[in-house]
This record gives structure tokens, C-alpha cells and sequence, in this order.
């Protein structure tokens, strides 16, 4: 809706003049509407307008630029009325409907002489051979379909006083399209060409134009061959018209167009000389003259005879003969008789009129033999064009504009026909009410042309073939005679008064639909005989021209039957022609000249009115208006627009006229613009149409939308599905694969496992397969476990219990670790604490198992000073500095108490020990009391028990020393004789006794006693007895 309103409103801004369709007009009615309108469109160049669908084109006589191919996309797939009307918008529509609907279409245009029908025909080829499909193969048949034209034209068109190029001949060709609308061929009918042309133009006019072009376009050389001089003016068939050539139209270069379009025909090799042998002796006829010698016509220039025989390879004296004699055959018996001058100049013209339209007849048909579609067995549709000469109202009309005229007359019946008639008698049939419309048929003057035996052609027909004195006069009273009462008939007997000034004697009056024309009878029994005479025929025949040879074929001059009239031929073809149209969809360009001058902006409102009105344009309209613009057959329309209404899409339950009637209601028409027949659903307007078909337009994209996006989805699903199924597949071969190895895994679990525990069971047994791995395991195991609980101190002595398999080991590593542990030990302790330790050992050989108080001292470790500190420094000050001897050093020292040899008093001393004697010490003042080598120790005497008494034996003869030192060690009794024992180096001089008492030697010989007992204390008195009691406590 937005689009067409858009392109509405571009539409009025560019028809700032006028409507652009006459329906739109206020006052449908009134002509002057009419033709202001057209008026004002064609002066701003607008130069087409519809009627509905029927285009009215008014020739602008100037080039508008409005053809280009541009202008052709703009026009293809537009509806008709969305753009301004164009002869392209007609040519779209219909080629869309044949390709689309594969309906057969026919562009019916027509119009006056000049008004612009033939350039209308070529816009229409223009376009569908640019709309069509574009490949190699139909673009030869394109160039063709369009080459064909300017090969007719130079045949067919000759400059007219209405027209430079005007076309001599009806035209009528189909084209051929397969259903993609391609082009595949095409088929050419030519009408009633005006070959009386050839022999005659009137002032201003000219012959053909292949005779120009011939004698301006062809090389020296081609000319000589074909004798002709480079002047037309030189022969009698080209100077009549006094007019030898056209302004604006260079016929040298169209020649060189018409021989080159040739090719494209498939012209033989010499077809073309063949060809132009034939238009050249046309040429060579019209300038054989003809004197009288006794009544007896004798051929002047006998050197034109000889031209033509030579061009057309036919024998001189048959030519001469003919064209001087004629035989005629009266009762079996055939008589020559001489022709008179007048008579062989007429058979002369004959004779080139004669061939003159055989070689154009032989031309089109060459023409189809090239267009025909060959090998397309598919179905294929037609586009009929039909460009046939419109009505012509000359101050002379003969029997060409009768014939002219009457097939005017029967394109208006079939326009009639085809669009008023029928339209009505739908509506009648269709049960919708009608305002009649009076309109004017014209059948009546078909029927007073053609009617069998009563109709102007039967008669002239049969005046034509009647016995005896037949001519125009007879004729005209035979016309009299039978039609003379009839109301478009008017000859000047019949005629009032006032119409005997208007009509002369010799001359009738028709009253066509397009208005009243008055014919000369002067010539109609000869150009409907149109007669030939034998003779030439025969000589024609005997041609060696091939094209010749094969219009002037032996059969027709062996038939006896007369051939069919001039006025019989062309009413049978017309009437193949309507039957032709009439299968078909018509279109109709309507075409208007607006003056007679051939001139650009020039409106003659005269010589407008006139066309529109026997065009029936006005008539046209109104029905136009009072009618419906479209149908459609239920069942159509509702296919067609049902996605328009929910209700009716996508099926409609019910008949389809209750489809539509829903579906009308829906889009909200009202009565106004539709009506609903009985099989057929009305509308009124087009613009009606329009919205529904741009709605329907609208939707259809959604449609698509909706389509697309369906088969989107399928195909999407389908690859949804299949990356489904191969997302299974990859995932069961990789739960497979997954699967395949965890099997490995547990089987090399389940495998290790057994070995494992086979390894256990023989892991007493030998190293062998079985077991090595385990037991390997076992070992590491317990090596890394005995690793880190390894004993640290020597004096620790766990250890990791083994394996069976590394008892051995363990054993050895334990020794091992026992002796690094040792050996680590040892080094840590220094020289000193060694030498007590060695003191140690010495100790234990001495005291172990001998006395009780050993054990106890072992845990203390011997010392070498047991002196207080302030002792210690007085020993050192007094005792080292004045006493020792130089050679002695003190190895140890401690506090002791003396027992005095008699008496046993008790004397605190001090007892050193130096390297060669042991030294007493006053303990006061450090002062040696006592000094005795070691050599000199005889024995050592300690109790067995917990005591801390020596005894020190010293020989006799040393008693200055008073006798054997009595010694209390406090406490230290094993470390000091373990000291002085290992001084002395030898273990022998220790006497550990357990007798209870000993006797020493004291001073001046005398013997002590000191006895040993038990007690709870240690003690040592001085019994009254004199024995010294020493008392030791239990360990
Ligand atoms: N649409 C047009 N644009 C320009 N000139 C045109 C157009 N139609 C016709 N003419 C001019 O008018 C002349 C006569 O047109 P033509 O088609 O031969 O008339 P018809 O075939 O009806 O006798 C052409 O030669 C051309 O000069
Ligand atoms: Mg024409």
C-alpha cells in the first residue's frame, strides 16, 4: 500500500497535466473533456493515455526519450496502472500474463496512416526482446524478430503524403515463446499489399523503398550487373511522384542495413542477386514503352526486353510475345491476337505488379521459414502483433481504400466484439444489473461488404465473372440495383439532393463507423479481376530464376479455374486473421496522429476529433465506466487472494463464492466497488485491484517468509538429525575406545594384583618369577621404611623389624649403622673425654665384680681437678710455680683425708698425681707432706666393699715416709686408684680384699689393723682398740 501510494503520488507530481487514464475523468461523457485532455498531455509530450487497458497513443513526431532499456526495467514487472502509461506498460503486462497464465495474447494497434503504429509495433518487439531471457540461441532469434522489419519495410513501406515510411501492407505476426517466456520463434502474414504502388504514386509520394535504396545504396558493379544507372528519375515507375527521396532517411545506408539483414535470413548464395534481379527488372518493365503500328502494340525499346530476359533468364522472343499478344482460349481452340498499345501497357503493369507481390509474398515467406521454431516440441504461447494500415479517407478513394476500410470495419466489430458486446452479454449471463450502454455496431456494415451473394464484394465478384459487357458503370448499377436502400450505402442515384452535389456519377458512398467516405468505381473490376495474362505467366514460368520459377508455378497456368478475386482473398484472410485474434487476450494500442502535416507540436483538434471519434474512443470510455474493470471466476480469485483473510487461508470450507464473499467483507469493500455474479466476482475500479493484488504482493513475502523459513527449519533439523546420529556414533566409539581401556586398565590392575599376591604367597621362597617383582617391592619397601626410623644415638637400639627376605641384610645394615653410629660417636668426642674413657675401661678391669661400689661410679665420668676453684688457684700459684718438679706435670688432683700411721688422725689433704709420683699437699698452703714415686708402690689395697679407703704399701726400707699412706678418697676411691694404677702400668699391684680387716705397716714397723664392716652409713673411727673401723653402707 505504501508503494503504491508512493509511486501515486510520483505519478500525479509528473502528470501535472490532465489524467492519466480517461476513466478517471470527471465528465466521461462530454468529447471536449476528451479532447482537452489529450491535448494537454500531448503538449507536455505525455503522449500516451489510457482507457482502461486500452492505450491511446498520440505520435509526437519527434524522438522523446522514453525508450531507453532503463525505461524498460522500470516498466517490466510493474503493475499496468502503478507507472504512467507507456506503450511498455501494455507490452509487460500481456508478455507477463502469456508467461505467467500461458494465455495467448494479441496487441491489437491500430490507428490512421502516420499515426504512429508501426513505430509502436517495433517499441512492443523492443521490449520483449529485452525483457525476455538473454542467451546465445534466442538472441538469434531476437535479431531476427527484429531484423525482420527493416527487410519488410524496404519491401513494404513507400513515403506517403500522411506518411514517410508507411506501411503498404498489413502485418500481422505471431511470436513464439516457450513457457519461460523465451523467445522461439516467430510467423509473418502480410495483407493486401498496395501493389499498385509499383506502378503508380501520386504527386509527392514514392515507389517502395528497396527501389531507391537499390539504385542508391548498391556498388558500381552490382549495378552494372543488374543494368541500372544511379538516377531514379530515369524510370518511369520511380518519376510519377516527382519525390526521389526522404528527409531524414539516407536510403543508401539502409540499403546496406536490408542486404546485411539478408544474412541473418539465411540467404543463399544468390538469393540476394536473385532478389535484386527482380527489383531491377520491375525497374526495366515500367520503362518498356509501347508504340501502335495498325491498332498492334510493338515494343519501343526492345533493349529493356532483353534487360529483364537476361536479369530473369527467360527467353526475349516469349517475353516480347507475351507482352504484345494474348491468347485466348474460346472452345478448345487457343487464338493470338495482337493486344493494342493501351492493352499492353496495361498487361506490362500487370505484370510488374504481379511480380512485384510475388517476390514480396516469397519474401515473407522466406522471412518465416528463418523465424520458424525449430525442434521446440514444448508447449508454446503466442504474442500476436497486428500493424495493419488504419482507415484512410482520400479525395480519391478507390478499391485499395474500400478494402482497407472494410478491414478496418472488422477490427472495430472485433473490438466490439471482444469488449462491449461481450462484456455486456457476461454481466447478462453473470445475473449483474447493466445500464445498457448504446453503443454504435457495426456489424451492419461488415454484412453490407461481405455478406455471401447480397454483400459489395459478392457482387462486385459476380460482376467481375459475368458474361458479356462487365464494367465499373455496370457495377455501380448492380450496387444500385441490390444495395441502394441501405442505410450506409448512398450513391448519387440514390441520393437526396444534397448528396447528388457531394456524390458524383461514378462514385458511392459508404457510411463507415468512422465516418462517411465516398469511392471512385473507376478501376474496381480490374483490380478485383486483377488479371494476368497467360502468356506472361507463361513466360514468367519459363523463367531461370529460381524465386520466379516458384510464384509462377506450371500449375496455375495449367488450371482451368479462375483464380479467387482480389476482394475474395483478402476477405477470406481477414477472416483467418479474425479467427486468429479472436482465440486470443487482446490489447489495444489506439493510435492517434495529431495533425497532417507530420509535424511536432502541432494539435489539430479537427483531425484528432475525427480519429477519436471513429476509433470509438469516447464509446470506448463509457463502457469503460459503467462497467466492471476486472473478473474473476470465483474459484481464481479466491486462489489467487485467500492468504489475504484468516478465515480463508489456508482452506476455505464452503463454495468458493462464499470464500470470497468473506473475503470481500474482510477487506471491508463496500457494494460500490465490487458486484458478485454467478460465477464471477466483479470489481469496479482498478485501483481496487491494485490494492488487493500490492496486499496480496505483500503477503506473498510473508508467505515466502513463512515457506523459507519451514524448509530453513527442515533442512536445519535434517542436519540437526544427522550431526544427532553422529554425535551418537563418535560418542559409542569413544565410550568403546574409553571402554577398551579401562578393560586394559583393570586387566593390568587385576594382572599387577595377582602377581602381587602371587608374590606373597611365594615370598619365602627362592627369588624367582613369581616373586621377584614383590619381593623386590618388599625390599624397597622396608628399606625406605627402615630409612627414616634408623636409630640416631648409638646408645638406641631398635631397629625396623625385617622381612624374612632381608634378615641378612638387616642384620648387616644394623651392625653397619650400629658402627657408622659408633664411629660418628667417637669422632665427636675429644682426647681428653677419651683418655677418661680409656681410665674407664682400666676402672672396669680393675673394680668389676671385685668391689660393690663400682657399679655406681660407672655413670660418672672420671674428672682430672676435683679441686674447689679457690684450691685450684692456690695450687696453682703455690704448688706449680715452687714445687713441682721440672720434669713432672700434674695429671690429676683431689681433695683426700690422711690418716696418720699412728693414731690415725685425720689430715685433709690434698692428692696430686703427676706423670712419676703422687704428691700430698697441705692443703693450706699447698706445701708437699708427701711425695711418692709410683716405682715405689709395692701394692694397692682397697675393700671389696662400699668404702672409699686405700691403702698404699710402701716398701720397708722407704719408712722416712712413716709407713703406707692410709687414704680416704671420699667417693672417689675408684677413680683415684684407677689413676694411680695406670700411672704405676701395672694392674697386679691392686688388692681388693674381702678378708674384713688388713693390717698395714705404719711407722717404725709397726703393724695397723683397719677392719671393714657393714653399716648404714659410710664411716671410718678409730676403735679404742686402736683399730681403725671403717663402715660401709649397703649398695
Ligand atoms: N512514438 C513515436 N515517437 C517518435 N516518432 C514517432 C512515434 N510514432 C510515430 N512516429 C513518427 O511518425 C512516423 C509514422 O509512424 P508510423 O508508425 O510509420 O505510422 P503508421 O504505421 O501508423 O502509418 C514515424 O516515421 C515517426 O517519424
Ligand atoms: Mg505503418
Amino acid at each position: 500500500m505504501v508503494l503504491l501510494t508512493r509511486m501515486e503520488s510520483e505519478l500525479h507530481a509528473r502528470d501535472r497535466v490532465g489524467v492519466e487514464d480517461f476513466v478517471l475523468l470527471e465528465d466521461y461523457t462530454d468529447p471536449n473533456a476528451f479532447m482537452d485532455n489529450l491535448k494537454k498531455r500531448s503538449k507536455e509530450n505525455l503522449i500516451y493515455t489510457f482507457i482502461g487497458q486500452v492505450l491511446v497513443s498520440v505520435n509526437p513526431y519527434k524522438n522523446l526519450d522514453i525508450y531507453s532499456n532503463d525505461m524498460i526495467e522500470t516498466y517490466r514487472n510493474v503493475n499496468l496502472y502503478e507507472l504512467p502509461p507507456h506503450i511498455f506498460a501494455i507490452s509487460d503486462v500481456s508478455y507477463r500474463l502469456m508467461r505467467e497464465e500461458c494465455r495467448d495474447q494479441c496487441i491489437l494497434i491500430s490507428g490512421e496512416s502516420g499515426s504512429g503504429k508501426t513505430e509502436a509495433s517495433k517499441k512492443i518487439l523492443q521490449f520483449l526482446a529485452a525483457a525476455s531471457h538473454h542467451n546465445p540461441t534466442v538472441e538469434s532469434v531476437k535479431d531476427r524478430l527484429l531484423l525482420s522489419n527493416p527487410v519488410l519495410e524496404a519491401f513494404g513501406n513507400a513515403k506517403t503524403n500522411r506518411n514517410d515510411n508507411s506501411s503498404r501492407f498489413g502485418k500481422y505476426m505471431d511470436i513464439e515463446f516457450d513457457y519461460l517466456g523465451t523467445p522461439l520463434g516467430g510467423h509473418i502474414n502480410n495483407y493486401l499489399l498496395e501493389k499498385s504502388r509499383v506502378i503508380h504514386q501520386n504527386k509527392g509520394e514514392r515507389n517502395f523503398h528497396i527501389f531507391y535504396q537499390l539504385i542508391n545504396g548498391a556498388d558500381d558493379e552490382t549495378l552494372g550487373q543488374l543494368f541500372l544507372r544511379r538516377d531514379p528519375q530515369s524510370y518511369y515507375y520511380l518519376n510519377q511522384g516527382d519525390s526521389d527521396d526522404i528527409i531524414g532517411t539516407d536510403d543508401a545506408k539502409q540499403y546496406s542495413i536490408v542486404t546485411n539483414a539478408f544474412k541473418a535470413f539465411d540467404f543463399k548464395d544468390n538469393d540476394e542477386m536473385n532478389l535484386l534481379s527482380i527489383v531491377a527488372s520491375v525497374l526495366h518493365l515500367g520503362n518498356t514503352g509501347f508504340y501502335e503500328e495498325n491498332g498492334e502494340a510493338v515494343i519501343a525499346q526492345l533493349k529493356t526486353v532483353s534487360h529483364i530476359c537476361k536479369l530473369l533468364k527467360c527467353k526475349e522472343d516469349l517475353l516480347q510475345e507475351a507482352l504484345t499478344n494474348r491468347t485466348i482460349e474460346a472452345r478448345g481452340e487457343s487464338v493470338s491476337t495482337p493486344l493494342t498499345r493501351d492493352q499492353a501497357i496495361y498487361a506490362r503493369d500487370a505484370l510488374a505488379k504481379a511480380v512485384y507481390e510475388r517476390l514480396f509474398t516469397w519474401l515473407v515467406n522466406k522471412l518465416n521459414e528463418s523465424l520458424e521454431s525449430k525442434g521446440h516440441r514444448s508447449r508454446k504461447t503466442l504474442m500476436g502483433l497486428l500493424d495493419i494500415y488504419g482507415f484512410e479517407i482520400f479525395t480519391k478513394n478507390s478499391f485499395e481504400q474500400f478494402c482497407i476500410n472494410y478491414c478496418n470495419e472488422k477490427l472495430q466489430q472485433l473490438f466490439i466484439e471482444l469488449t462491449l458486446k461481450s462484456e455486456q452479454e457476461e454481466y447478462r449471463r453473470e445475473e449483474i444489473e447493466w445500464e445498457p450502454i448504446e453503443y454504435f455496431n457495426n456489424r451492419i456494415i461488415c454484412d453490407l461488404i461481405e455478406e455471401r451473394h447480397k454483400g459489395i464484394i459478392a457482387l462486385l465478384d459476380e460482376e467481375c465473372l459475368r458474361p458479356g459487357d462487365a464494367s465499373d458503370d455496370t457495377f455501380l448499377e448492380k450496387l444500385e440495383l441490390n444495395v441502394g436502400t441501405h442505410p450506409h450505402f448512398c450513391s448519387h442515384n440514390t441520393g437526396d439532393n444534397k448528396t447528388k452535389k457531394i456524390i458524383e456519377r461514378n462514385q458511392f458512398r459508404l457510411s463507415h463507423y468512422a465516418g462517411e467516405v465516398v469511392y471512385n468505381i473507376s478501376g474496381f473490376l480490374d483490380k478485383n479481376n486483377d488479371l494476368l495474362y497467360r502468356d506472361l505467366k507463361r513466360a514468367m514460368n519459363s523463367s531461370g530464376n529460381p524465386i520466379i520459377q516458384k510464384v509462377f508455378t506450371q500449375n496455375e497456368i495449367n488450371s482451368k479455374k479462375r483464380p479467387l478475386t482480389a476482394g475474395t482473398q483478402f476477405k477470406n484472410s481477414l477472416s483467418k486473421l479474425m479467427d486468429a485474434l479472436l482465440s486470443k487476450e487482446p490489447w489495444y494500442v489506439r493510435c492517434i496522429k495529431p495533425n497532417d502535416n507530420k509535424m511536432p507540436n502541432q494539435f489539430d483538434e479537427q483531425v484528432v476529433r475525427h480519429q477519436v471519434k471513429y476509433l470509438g474512443l469516447i464509446e470506448n470510455l463509457r463502457v469503460r465506466r459503467a462497467g466492471f474493470a476486472y473478473r474473476r471466476t470465483y474459484d481464481a480469485f479466491l486462489h489467487r487472494y485467500k492468504s489475504l483473510c484468516p478465515q480463508t487461508w489456508p482452506h476455505f470450507n464452503g463454495t468458493a463464492k462464499d470464500g470470497v464473499r468473506v473475503l470481500v467483507n474482510y477487506l471491508g469493500y463496500d457494494l460500490d466497488q465490487y458486484r458478485m455474479g454467478k460465477t464471477k466476482l466483479f470489481i469496479r475500479f482498478p485501483r481496487t485491484l491494485f490494492d488487493i493484488e500490492d496486499a496480496f504482493q505483500q503477503k506473498k513475502h510473508e508467505l515466502v517468509a513463512i515457506i523459507q523459513a519451514r524448509v530453513k527449519g527442515r533442512q536445519q533439523r535434517k542436519r540437526y538429525l544427522e550431526m544427532r546420529q553422529a554425535v551418537t556414533v563418535i560418542a559409542s566409539y569413544w565410550r568403546r575406545f574409553l571402554a577398551i581401556k579401562l578393560l586394559a586398565r583393570r586387566r593390568l590392575a587385576a594382572h599387577i594384583i595377582r602377581t602381587f599376591i602371587k608374590g606373597f604367597i611365594t615370598r619365602n621362597e627362592p627369588e624367582n618369577d613369581c616373586n621377584r617383582a614383590f619381593v623386590k617391592n618388599v625390599r624397597a619397601e622396608w628399606l625406605k621404611r627402615l630409612s627414616k626410623q634408623l636409630p640416631k644415638s648409638v646408645l638406641d637400639k631398635s631397629w625396623s623389624n625385617a622381612p624374612k627376605c632381608c634378615l641378612e641384610t638387616s642384620e648387616l645394615l644394623r651392625k653397619l649403622h650400629q658402627r657408622w653410629l659408633v664411629r660418628k660417636y667417637i669422632k665427636s668426642i675429644s682426647p681428653e673425654r677419651k683418655r677418661l674413657m680409656d681410665e674407664k675401661v682400666v676402672a672396669e678391669e680393675l673394680f668389676r665384680g671385685k668391689k660393690i661400689s663400682y657399679p655406681s661410679s660407672i655413670r660418672y665420668m672420671f674428672k682430672e681437678n676435683r679441686l674447689s676453684s679457690e684450691l685450684e688457684t692456690l695450687r696453682r700459684s703455690i704448688f706449680e710455680t715452687k714445687h713441682i718438679r721440672s720434669d713432672e706435670k700434674t695429671i690429676y688432683c683431689t681433695q683426700v683425708v690422711k690418716f696418720d700411721r699412728h693414731g690415725y688422725k685425720q689430715r685433709p689433704r690434698i692428692l696430686l698425681l703427676t706423670n712419676s709420683a703422687i704428691y700430698l699437699l697441705n692443703e693450706k698452703d699447698m706445701k708437699p707432706k708427701h711425695r711418692l714415686p709410683y716405682k715405689s708402690i709395692t701394692e694397692i689395697v682397697v675393700s671389696d666393699l662400699m668404702d672409699d679407703l686405700m691403702i698404699i704399701k710402701i716398701p720397708a726400707e722407704l719408712k722416712q715416709d712413716k709407713g703406707d699412706l692410709i687414704l680416704d678418697c671420699k667417693q672417689h676411691i675408684i677413680e683415684v686408684v684407677t689413676k694411680i694404677i695406670i700411672m704405676n702400668k701395672d694392674n697386679s699391684k691392686l688388692n681388693v680384699v674381702n678378708t674384713g680387716s688388713i693390717t698395714h705397716l705404719s711407722s717404725d714397723g709397726k703393724v695397723g689393723q683397719i677392719s671393714f664392716s657393714k653399716g648404714i652409713e659410710n664411716g671410718i673411727i678409730k676403735r679404742k682398740d686402736g683399730v681403725l673401723q671403717v663402715t660401709s653402707k649397703s649398695p
